[in-house]
This record gives C-alpha cells, structure tokens and sequence, in this order.
C-alpha cells in the first residue's frame, strides 16, 4: 500500500451537520441492531449555526487503530454502531488520489487504513437534543467525503440510521420523512426530504433549556423498554401515527401552522403518553416542561388559534416553534416572564 516515504502523510476531511427536532416522533424499533423503526417519523433540521455537530476524519498509514474523540475526551469506538458505520461506509469506498502530495489510496486499501475521528457539539451532549443525531450524521457524512463515496443522500441517510435511528434524518435540511420501509434488511428505510430548509421560513425555533444535564433514560433503552412493556405503543404505531404523517406531510406543505401546531404538540403529548405507559414508567420531562406547555396552550387558547407549537424529546427542554419572529419575539418576553433568569426563580405564572 505506502512507500516508507509516503507513510507519514494524514488525510483529512471535515463536515458539519445540524441536529434535528421531530414533529412526528420514532419510538420504539422492530429491529434493534439494523435500527428499524415501528413507524415513520417527520423532523424539522435546524441551522446549523446554532446546534451542530462537527467532524474531522483523518486517515493515515501510521494510525495503528481507528480512535475516536468527542468534545476532546476519547470514547471506545467498540460500539456495534459505530463499527456498523465504518464497515458501511468502508464497504463503498473509492481510490482517491492527491497528486500533489503523492497520495495514492487504491478502493482495497481503506480496508486496511484506520481512521481519527474527532467530533464536537455546540450544545450539550445528550441532554435529549438529539446531540447523537447530528453526531452520526456527521461521521457518516465526513467519512463519506475521505474515502470518496459516491452514494446518494438516501442510501448516506440509511447507514446514519445505523449509527442513531434520528441521525439518518439530519442528512438533509428543512423538512424530513424517515419512512419505516418494509424490507427485514433495512434497505427501504431512509430519510426522504419533503421540503427544504427554504419553503417556510418564516417559523422560529426557541429552545428552552430547562437542564443541561445528561438524560437519566436513554432513547435507545427507553424505547426498548415501552416495545417491551407498552400497549398504548402499539395503537399509536399502527392506528394513530400513520394518519398523523399524512395530516402533517399536507399542513407542511400548506405552509398550514394551525394543523401543525396542533399534530407537533399532539404528538409529543402522545409520545410522553407512551413513555408513561411503559414499565417501569419513564419521565423525561419535570415540573417547568410541564409549566411550559400550560402556557403555550392558555397562549393558543386564548389567541383563538395556535400561535406556538412545542415538543419534548427524551428530556425535560422544551423545543418551541412559532409562527413568525413577532409571535417569536412575543413568546420570549413570556418566557422570560415567567421564567426570569435569576436566583429564585419566581412562580409567578401557571
Ligand atoms: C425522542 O435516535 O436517539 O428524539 O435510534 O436508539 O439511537 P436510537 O434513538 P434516537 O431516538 C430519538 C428519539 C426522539 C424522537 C425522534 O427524534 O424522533
């Protein structure tokens, strides 16, 4: 493979990805180890800007074994899902040449060749802002640019699947659809995009930190748990979120914010729902999450028409979504109202 004079050179590729926020949750899988979900699920990508993950793959003869770095601190790369990645995205690995520096990578030698993965966020890991979804967005996106793979977004959305099921939505931006798919190998089940990022943005996202602590229950042992344990999963999977999808494909479509508001809140409600119908009963959110959605819904209430939308992942934040950057601007002066940022935070609404 490498001369004695070409075994000092690195090879880097970077990329960044956003995180993204479902408006239809997935929960629950069909298949642990391919991810295979029990239902689609729609997403809203954010900018990039302000939740990312951002990666630099290095590639070198001198590496003697593929490490890994998150936010500076070395993590085991021994997962099941972090290999599914490498050895998917190894598998569609091409020659690649910098004929300036000498460089000669022939498609058999990225077999042989180990990698230096380094990732940051710019947000708390794990704190159910779905830190993972970005994170093997970007790894699967990054090592895909180093070894110079030339396959589509769909079939990238599929391998990011394997490393985090939310992650294979955080290949595109705007509006996303991970459908299911019906296949026992996973092959049909892939984030489509139904819009980008451009269709409707008049929509501001506020996202309420409510604890940056590190979730109690993760997604992956949560679901396993309500698949296990839940009967409400079952209803919601097979009955409820298959209408949902389409109600919420349309109202996207429509740049239609009442429909929306009304199934993003309805689901998230109805995945807690779930959580709390598993067993033992799983709480992501706490006393302020709940605080939080009475306010918006005396808000929307007493507006006559639903000005925000909120959803809660595995965790206690709150995930905002209004109409426009007045209804925004409004949202963050109640906020800060009834959430002042000081000492003693007073009670003083709902
Ligand atoms: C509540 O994608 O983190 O955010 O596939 O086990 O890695 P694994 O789970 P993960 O679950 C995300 C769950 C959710 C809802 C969603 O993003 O659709």
């Amino acid at each position: 493979m490498a001369t004695e004079a070409q075994a000092q050179w690195v090879l880097t590729a970077t990329g960044r990805s956003p995180t993204n926020i479902a408006v239809i949750k997935y929960w629950g899988k069909r298949d642990e180890a391919l991810i295979l979900p029990v239902n689609d699920s729609i997403s809203v990508t954010l900018d990039p800007d302000h939740l990312s993950a951002t990666t630099t793959v290095a590639a070198s003869p001198a590496f003697p074994s593929d490490r890994m770095w998150l936010n500076g601190k070395e993590i085991a790369l021994s997962g099941g899902r972090f290999q599914s990645c490498l050895r998917e995205i190894r598998k569609r690995a091409r020659d690649v040449e910098d004929e300036k520096r000498g460089i000669k990578i022939k498609k058999e030698d990225w077999e042989k060749l180990h990698v230096h993965i380094a990732s940051y966020n710019n947000f708390p890991t794990a704190a159910g802002l779905a830190s993972s979804a970005a994170g093997f967005a970007c790894l699967v996106f990054t090592l895909g640019k180093l070894m110079n793979v030339n396959e589509d977004y769909g079939e990238l959305s599929s391998i990011a699947r394997q490393g985090s099921g939310s992650a294979c939505r955080s290949i595109y931006g705007g509006f996303v659809k991970w459908c299911m798919g019906k296949s026992d190998d996973g092959s049909d089940s892939m984030a489509v995009q139904l819009v980008d990022e451009s269709h409707w943005d008049d929509l501001v996202i506020i996202i309420a930190v409510v604890s940056s602590k590190q979730k109690e229950t993760s997604s992956t042992s949560g679901m396993r748990d309500t698949v296990e344990t839940s009967p409400l999963l079952q209803y919601r999977a097979q009955t409820v979120v298959p209408g949902r999808i389409l109600k919420m494909e349309e109202a996207i479509k429509n740049r239609d914010f009442e429909s929306f508001a009304r199934l993003t809140c309805a689901d998230s409600n109805q995945f807690h729902a779930v959580c709390l119908d598993t067993s033992p009963p799983i709480f992501y959110m706490n006393d302020t999450s709940h605080r939080i959605i009475s306010l918006v819904e005396k808000w929307n209430h007493s507006e006559g028409t639903p000005q925000v939308a909120y959803t809660f992942d595995a965790g206690p934040n709150a995930v905002l979504i209004a109409r426009n950057r007045k209804t925004a601007a409004l949202l963050l002066q109640r906020l800060l109202y009834c959430f002042p940022p000081q000492e003693n935070n007073l009670d003083r609404c709902v």
